[in-house]
């Protein structure tokens, strides 16, 4: 385990949770007393200061990277130098650049790799993920997620050389990630258009950004993320197909919420504001953001020898999208996504229209029941191109 910081400890306990068989064997990170503390609380056996010596440390198997952003690069070169499977945090990289050469590294030392995207495996979201490739919503239309907060814990995320951008960077990884997933990532995400600012805190990156993915398909992925939000941890993620929706609450108002007039002293949940008055616990974090899921997957693809639901490939698609987002934020334009690698469905593939036959001279606009129980019929003419209602 690579870090000892706020995701090492969900990733830990996640793994070696539940009675698990996974271990984790060595914590590596750069403060002495703070990996030696995490290393009794989440029971490793060894820990260390030197990121090298966790690397090729003999008995470990995969090297797991829950280090800040500007690290990813140099210890997953290493990982891969030393032949170990390796799986890592969001973001990937701070631009698609450097996640390319991650993706490279790892293909050509032939290791095991997974991109540690927890919010696609949230419970709910693999079950909507099922439900849209069984049909249930038709075709995928818009995929809106959203992830907002009062902003990141470390100060190493407020430094936009350290980190890499700002809340774009941050938590639209998740957002887009969860839009592919639903959208298909077969589909090749070809532009962006991305507004953002630094509304709030004294920071050079953004704060607050609202960006919309175009896919080849006509399909488009809608992220909205903050770190000036108050009130929490807002998850929400909408799904609108030609024949259903989806709509899903992660954190807040899950369906978990409690009043203490006392306080319920300490940790509720990740980013919760207050921990008195009205309050919205989460049951298991590890379970409700992914988590166990996840590294399930990974371990199990591991063992099979198969790729994750996630992939390093993933993570540099992300990245692609991303850089993106920063190009229109500068042009105000739509800015096309460089994948200079793609391997999904050829561009143009699939197209949106989806038209529905009413009969053999028309097609179906929309039919509705009106107050009284009539039936409206909207029909197209599919020679003339007319439009015309009819009762029934
Ligand atoms: N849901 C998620 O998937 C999720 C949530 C939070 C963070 N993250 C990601 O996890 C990564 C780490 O974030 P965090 O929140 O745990 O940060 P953090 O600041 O809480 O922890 C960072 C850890 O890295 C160590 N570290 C920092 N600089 C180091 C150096 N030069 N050498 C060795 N160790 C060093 C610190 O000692 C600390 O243990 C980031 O990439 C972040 O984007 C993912």
């Amino acid at each position: 385990m690579l870090g000892s910081g706020f995701i090492s400890d969900f990733y830990c306990s996640a793994i070696q949770g539940q009675r698990s068989k996974d271990k984790v064997i060595i914590a590596a990170s750069r403060s002495e007393d703070k990996v030696k503390d995490f290393a009794e609380r989440n029971h490793i056996p060894e820990w260390t200061t030197s990121l090298d010596e966790a690397i090729n440390h003999p008995e470990v198997e995969i090297v797991c990277v829950g280090l800040p952003n500007f690290l990813h690069k140099e210890v997953i070169l290493k990982a891969a130098k030393a032949g170990k499977g390796v799986i890592c945090t969001k973001p990937l990289g701070r631009n698609a650049e450097e996640a390319y050469e991650m993706l490279k590294a790892v293909e050509d030392a032939g290791v095991f790799h997974g991109y540690m995207e927890d919010l696609v495996y949230t419970p709910k979201t693999l079950r909507t993920i099922e439900s849209i490739q069984q049909g249930a919503v038709g075709k995928v239309l818009w995929a809106r997620s959203r992830e907002t907060h009062p902003g990141p814990h470390s100060e190493w995320f407020w430094d936009k050389e350290q980190a890499g951008g700002g809340a774009i960077l941050d938590l639209a990884c998740h957002c887009i990630e969860i839009a592919r997933s639903f959208i298909g990532k077969e589909q090749k995400p070809i532009e962006v258009m991305c507004w953002a600012d630094t509304q709030v805190k004294p920071i050079e990156a953004e704060d607050h950004a609202i960006g919309l993915v175009k896919y080849a398909n006509g399909a488009i992925g809608q992220f909205e993320v903050s770190w000036a939000f108050r009130g929490g941890l807002d998850l929400r993620d909408e799904v609108m197909g030609t024949h259903g929706t989806v709509w899903l609450n992660h954190f807040l108002r899950t369906g978990f919420d409690m009043f203490t007039a006392p306080g319920q002293s300490g940790y509720v949940a990740e980013k919760a504001e207050s921990d008195s008055g009205w309050i919205f616990p989460v049951g298991d974090e590890n379970q409700d953001l992914g988590y166990n899921h996840m590294f399930n997957d990974m371990f199990t693809a591991y063992e099979k020898g198969i790729q994750p639901q996630e992939t390093f490939y993933d993570g540099y698609v992300v990245n692609a999208i991303m850089d993106a987002a920063y190009a229109s934020v500068k042009s105000k334009k739509w800015e096309p996504v460089v994948l200079k690698d793609w391997r999904g469905l050829p561009e143009g593939a699939e197209s949106t229209a989806v038209l529905e036959d009413y009969d053999d001279q028309h097609y179906l606009i929309k039919e509705e029941i009106l107050p009284g129980g009539k039936k409206k019929i909207i029909l197209k003419d599919k020679t003339s191109g007319r439009i015309s209602e009819h009762s029934v």
